[in-house]
Parts: structure tokens; sequence; C-alpha cells
């Protein structure tokens, strides 16, 4: 596996079939997945990891953000990755340098919470594209909305990418895998599965016919009564990441909720 660190060290205009997945390192199975899955479909695996300063928000964790990047870089090429592209902020971000701002989709929830976080998701995600040009690129649903900016970018700038969305991976309990559960007490990763359970009863609910809002009030008040400060809870249309009240094949049902000083995520779809 090779590791390339300056942007302009990147190879241009690669014929090789090539596959992408962007992370921000500190990499755990979830990532993993993505790696597996780009390379059984590709000729060739460029992960990226670079913590990107303008996606965090001045009260959040970029500082202490992990950087495991040898043990990452490990992983990566266990699991198949054949470059690592590992950049410095400095060479990714010039003095006043251009910004993409995704309209719509980014109006609420993780959007509303963490204001100018997916413009600077969708900034560094293009400018990664276009070093890499890659033929596909792997993005997990666990973060539901960054799935649905990604699309959007890709439509409406015209990248010629695929977009393959995987599965969230979680751990034997249901929670999600995420860096993040690193800084979660050993009383609170205890609780922690309840924000996976909460999301499947409120499926169970509306698939047995209970009213959206109803359910919804129940789940955030089960999250209240185990400790959870609940941004939201929600059924969406996860194209549009807007607010549904009935079921449609878009269906998803996405919370977000802080365990002492953890901000969690997770989501499922209702149908399929
Ligand atoms: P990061 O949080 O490192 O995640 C990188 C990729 O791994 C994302 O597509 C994310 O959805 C996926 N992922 C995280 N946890 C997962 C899990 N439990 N199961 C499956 N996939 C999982 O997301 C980012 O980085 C950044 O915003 C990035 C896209 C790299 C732009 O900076």
């Amino acid at each position: 596996m090779r590791i390339i660190k300056p942007v302009a060290d990147f190879p241009a205009n690669s014929t090789i079939r090539t596959g992408f997945v962007p992370t921000m390192g500190a990499l755990h199975e979830g990532h993993i997945s993505l790696i597996k899955r780009s390379r059984s479909e590709n000729d060739r695996t460029v992960v990226s990891i670079f913590v990107n300063p303008t996606q965090f928000g001045p009260n959040e964790d970029l500082s202490k953000y992990p950087r495991p990047f040898e043990r990452d870089c490990e992983m990566a090429s266990e699991a198949g990755a054949d470059i690592v592209f590992a950049p410095s902020v400095e060479d990714v971000y010039k003095e006043n340098s251009s910004k993409i701002q995704v309209p719509h989709v980014t109006e609420l929830y993780e959007g509303a919470h963490r204001p100018g976080h997916f413009d600077g998701v969708a900034t560094i995600v293009a400018k990664l594209f276009n070093i890499v040009t890659p033929n596909t690129a792997y993005f997990g649903e666990k973060d539901l909305q960054q799935c649905a900016v990604v699309t959007k970018l890709v439509e409406d700038l015209n990248f010629r990418i695929k977009i393959i969305f995987c599965d969230t991976i979680r751990e034997n309990d249901g929670l999600a895998k995420s860096s993040r559960n690193a800084y979660l007490n050993e009383h609170d990763r205890l609780l922690a599965p309840c924000l996976h359970q909460a999301l499947i009863q409120a499926k169970d609910d509306l698939l047995n016919g209970k009213k959206s809002s109803l359910t919804l009030k129940e789940q955030i008040e089960f999250l209240k009564s185990n400790s959870f400060n609940v941004d939201y809870f929600d059924l969406v249309d996860r194209s549009t990441m807007h607010p549904i009240r009935e079921l449609n094949d878009n269906a998803s049902l996405i919370v977000a909720a802080k365990l002492g000083t953890t901000r969690l995520i997770d989501n499922v779809r209702v149908i399929g």
C-alpha cells in the first residue's frame, strides 16, 4: 500500500477503475466495511484520511479528534486499500478558498444543529473527488443526512462518480460503531444502545399503524428517561431530509442525542 501526502503527488487521470472511501481516520469496522466493499468492486481502492477542520463547529471536538495514523494505515492496508491519501490542512485549504453550499437537504437536523457543518463536508468531498477522480465512492448510511448531501452535490455539480451507500455496522448491542463511542464513560456506554432500541421500537410501532406523532413522542420520552438529551427524533424522507408524517418508500427514522458530553446520531430505514 502506498501512502501519499502532498496533493500534487496524487497521480492524475488514472485509467484504473478506482473506488474511493473518504474518512477522517480513527478507523473502525464501519470504515473497514466500506474499504472492503470498494476493494471487491474496483481494481484500486483509495482511502483518504483527513480530519477536515471546516466541518467542525467552534465548540466541537476538532483538537481532540483521535489521529492514530499508523494504526489507520495498517488497518486500511489489511482491508485491501491500495493508496492512503493523507494531505495536510495547509495543502488542502489556501487563503480565501471557494466553498460549496448544498441547499434544502441541509436545512434541518445536523444542518440546523451544526451550522456550517455541511458546507465543510460538501466542499471537502468535492475537492477530494477532484483530486482522486474515482469511478465510485463509498459512504456509510450511518450519516444519513451526509448521504443526502453527497447525492445532491454529485447531481447538482455533475460529478461523474457513482455513489454507493453502505449499511451501518453496529456493536453486538446495536450501538452504531463510531469514533465518538470512545468518549463514552462506562455508565453511558451501557445506556448508549437505547438509541438504536428507540429507533427499532418506533419502526415496529409505525409498521403496526401507530400514528407517527405519538410514536416519536413516546420514544423521545424513553430516551429522556434514560439520561439522553435529545436534539431531534423524527420521521423523514431520506432523499429530502425533511419531515414526513405518513410512511413512504424513502422513510427513515433519525435521531441525535447527547449522553453526557458525547453526541450520538443514528437512523433506521422504516421500509426495506
Ligand atoms: P468519518 O466520520 O470518518 O466517516 C467516514 C465514512 O465512514 C462515512 O461515509 C461514514 O458514514 C462511514 N461510517 C462511519 N461509521 C459507520 C458505521 N458504523 N457503519 C458504516 N459506515 C460508517 O463522514 C466523514 O468521516 C466525513 O464527513 C467525510 C465524508 C470523510 C468528509 O470529511
